[in-house]
């Protein structure tokens, strides 16, 4: 049921901290210990690589999900499109390990790699907001996203639920790093709350910056690179304006020709690393008369930019926050431009053919 909402993919947006909350609920325990399964953990433990296979917006909460494996668990991770992972696989390590991430469970694509994946007698795990579902059944083991039903076909909450249980997975899997992630995705839940409280702000943006452009870029370094190929595919999805999201440093390396006077550049700023590199790229796409927005964590903010500040927050996380504005902005460009924002054109909310 919408409520008063005109359309599902906002009231999904305004769900994203209950969801947080929920996932804190089911898999942290009154004391803080992690309620995942022990036998997942230290089957994923014995892998010497984990293979995360997805498609879309699954797909891009898995290259975030991937750096958390690698940098917290010490496990080597890949990110594989399904769609290719099924047809061209590429040479398998030793111990391979699979997570499939599918908000339907049902994408025929990641279907057929897990079908592969049990006859090579390989062990899985799939994260799905659908419990039952076929990559549900069909997986050695299944963890739910705790999401609830997501209804407009651009999936928002089941991105941020994927990020959030693959942070917890993660964080299960480490040797205790120094960071209490109970109370980090606690208080994100907070942040986000706040995020969506801005709705005036992103419309605003949305109607002056995008409503009326034939192309956008979205730009950033690690994880907000990553974010940057959601915000995109977003933007493509529900507004049907043409949008790139990639790495800030490729820019030089070809498509700043596409650069011209007035084109919209998101930048996305929460890489303490790399933030130095990313302001320098953001002046290459100036120079050429880019119309420049920034989503920015407060401690990298410069006085008078204009753009949106995130508070401050772990990097890694940081796209649990980064994302929202990113959702706010393609839902409002899709209603400025009069589009019918829970059935884009052209597309299904469950991919079932391959
Ligand atoms: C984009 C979107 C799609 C899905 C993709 C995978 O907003 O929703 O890109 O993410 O079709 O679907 P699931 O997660 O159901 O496997």
């Amino acid at each position: 049921d919408k409520g008063t909402y005109e359309y599902y993919m906002l009231k999904e947006i305004d769900e994203q901290p209950i969801v947080i909350r929920r996932l804190l609920d089911k898999y942290f325990g009154e004391n803080g210990e992690i309620l995942i399964g022990d036998q997942i953990v230290s089957d994923i433990q014995k892998a010497d690589r984990i293979y995360i296979v997805a498609a879309g917006t699954s797909y891009h909460a898995g290259l975030i999900g991937a750096r958390m494996f690698e940098k917290w668990a010490g496990i080597p991770t890949e990110v594989h499109v399904s769609s290719e992972f099924a047809y061209e696989q590429p040479l398998l390590s030793e111990n391979p390990f699979f997570i499939f991430l599918s908000q339907s469970g049902e994408t025929a694509d990641s279907r057929e790699v897990l079908q592969n994946v049990n006859r090579a007698g390989f062990k899985s795990l799939t994260m799905t907001n659908v419990e039952k579902s076929t990559l549900w059944r069909e997986a050695t083991y299944a963890l739910p996203l705790v999401a609830g039903p997501e209804i407009a076909v651009a999936s928002t909450k089941a991105y941020v639920a994927q990020v959030t249980l693959e942070a917890i997975l993660a964080y299960a899997m480490s040797e205790r790093i120094d960071l209490d992630l109970e109370q980090e995705l606690s208080t994100i839940a907070v942040d986000i709350q706040a995020i969506v409280d801005d709705k005036a702000v992103f419309q605003e943006v949305a109607n002056e910056l995008l409503v009326p452009a034939t192309s956008t870029f979205f730009i950033g370094r690690g994880s907000d690179s990553d974010v940057s190929l959601e915000a995109a595919l977003k933007l493509k999805e529900i507004a049907y304006v043409q949008a790139e999201g990639f790495a800030a440093g490729e820019l030089k390396h070809g498509t700043l020709a596409l650069i011209e006077d007035g084109t919209p550049v998101i930048a996305l700023l929460t890489q303490p690393k790399t933030a130095g590199l990313v302001r320098g790229n953001i002046a290459e796409t100036q120079a050429r008369g880019a119309n420049v927005y920034r989503i920015t964590t407060s401690v990298l903010a410069e006085e008078g930019e204009k753009g949106y500040v995130l508070p401050d927050v772990d990097p890694l996380l940081a796209p649990l926050l980064a994302v929202v504005p990113t959702q706010m902005l393609a839902y409002y460009t899709s209603l400025g431009r009069n589009l019918d924002v829970d059935h884009p054109r052209n597309l299904a909310k469950s991919v079932t053919v391959q």
